[in-house]
């Protein structure tokens, strides 16, 4: 069941740029994504249109998009998490947005301040505007495996968020272990919910390597058929609203993996590298990847 190819989206912008404790300049997260689309990654989560007051870090969102110089084979994709998100979104002119739900009821009051319930009722006139306008709609089911409010998250939580999802017209739904708790067969059974709703050839898996599951957790995933994953350059990332919890699994030691199993991902393993040492230089930390610094230290 394994796949032949694999599709990444580098969340490295996005999702590991808003944790940042200092503000990365807009010239900055600008270069980073030109350096991910000269990698040959074709899906790129670039910011998100929030409440600046809850994530000052993606108060530039309009700056960075107007700042890139697209390529027309590349998907840009932005996370928006109402009408007022979507409005503001628009005029960036996103290939596709993402609405980000939670599997438990705690972590979507902190992350986006309303009950599983309502989240879908804001997302679902956004999907509609969406869709109408030709933007693809991507869903994010947040802490699927386990919650840093909560404990453990079963996966009946996962498919009704999935159903819900579905319902209102959401594409592709991302199986998200907001903190990296997963192992994988806990993995397996999350995904196993979401495929209840949703075909293999949209689903994914979103995963943060804070307890070092992230690549047995791919892996785990891969072996179910799954191609779409989320990664991020350099392992950058986290959620303000999960302490503690580390970056998505680094996109080069992913790459590595898949490359080294003979699946094709359409991505140059060097030029990735740079991209994450470019931004973990500016950062002033060394490339939180495996796969980055043992290439390096050759
Ligand atoms: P709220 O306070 O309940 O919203 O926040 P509200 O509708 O009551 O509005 C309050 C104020 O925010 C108003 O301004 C609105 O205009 C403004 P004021 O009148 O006070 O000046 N506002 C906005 N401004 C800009 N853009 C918007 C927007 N919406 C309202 N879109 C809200 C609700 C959802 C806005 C807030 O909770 C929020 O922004 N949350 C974002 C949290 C976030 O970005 N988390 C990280 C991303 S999710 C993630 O990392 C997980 C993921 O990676 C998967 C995984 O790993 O699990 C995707
Ligand atoms: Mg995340």
């Amino acid at each position: 069941k394994l796949p032949s190819k694999v599709k990444i989206v580098d969340v490295g912008p996005r999702d590991g740029l808003q944790n940042e404790k200092g503000q990365v300049p807009a010239e900055i997260k600008i270069g980073l994504v030109h350096r991910l689309q000269d990698a040959g990654l074709k899906e790129i989560e670039v910011t998100s249109f929030v409440s600046p007051k809850w994530v000052p870090q993606m108060a530039d969102n309009a700056e960075v998009m107007a700042g890139i110089q697209r390529r027309p084979d590349v998907r840009y994709s932005v996370l928006v998490p109402n009408m007022k998100g979507f409005e503001a979104a628009v005029a960036s002119r996103p290939d596709e947005i993402v609405v980000f739900g939670a599997a438990s009821e705690a972590f979507s009051q902190k992350n986006i301040n309303c009950s599983i319930a309502e989240s879908i009722e804001r997302f679902a006139p956004v999907a509609e505007a969406a869709l109408a306008k030709g933007i693809a709609v991507r869903g994010a089911i947040s802490t699927a495996v386990g919650c840093p409010y909560e404990g453990d998250v079963a996966p009946e939580r996962v498919e009704l968020v999935a159903r819900l999802m579905k319902q209102i017209g959401v594409q592709h739904v991302g199986v998200a272990d907001t903190i990296g708790v997963g192992t994988p067969k806990k993995v397996q059974a999350a995904m196993e919910a979401a495929l209840k709703h949703y075909d293999i050839d949209h689903v994914s898996g979103h995963f943060h390597d804070t307890y070092g599951q992230a690549l047995g957790n791919t892996l785990a995933c891969l072996e179910m058929g799954v191609y779409h994953y989320d990664t991020s350059s350099a392992g950058l990332g986290g959620c303000p609203y999960a302490k503690g919890a580390t970056g998505n699994v680094a996109t080069e030691d992913v790459v590595y993996m898949l490359h080294g199993m003979g699946i094709e991902t359409g991505i140059d393993l060097d030029k990735l590298i740079d991209a994450g040492k470019y931004i973990s230089d500016f950062l002033q930390r060394k490339p939180n990847s495996r796969a980055s610094t043992a290439i390096l230290n050759k």
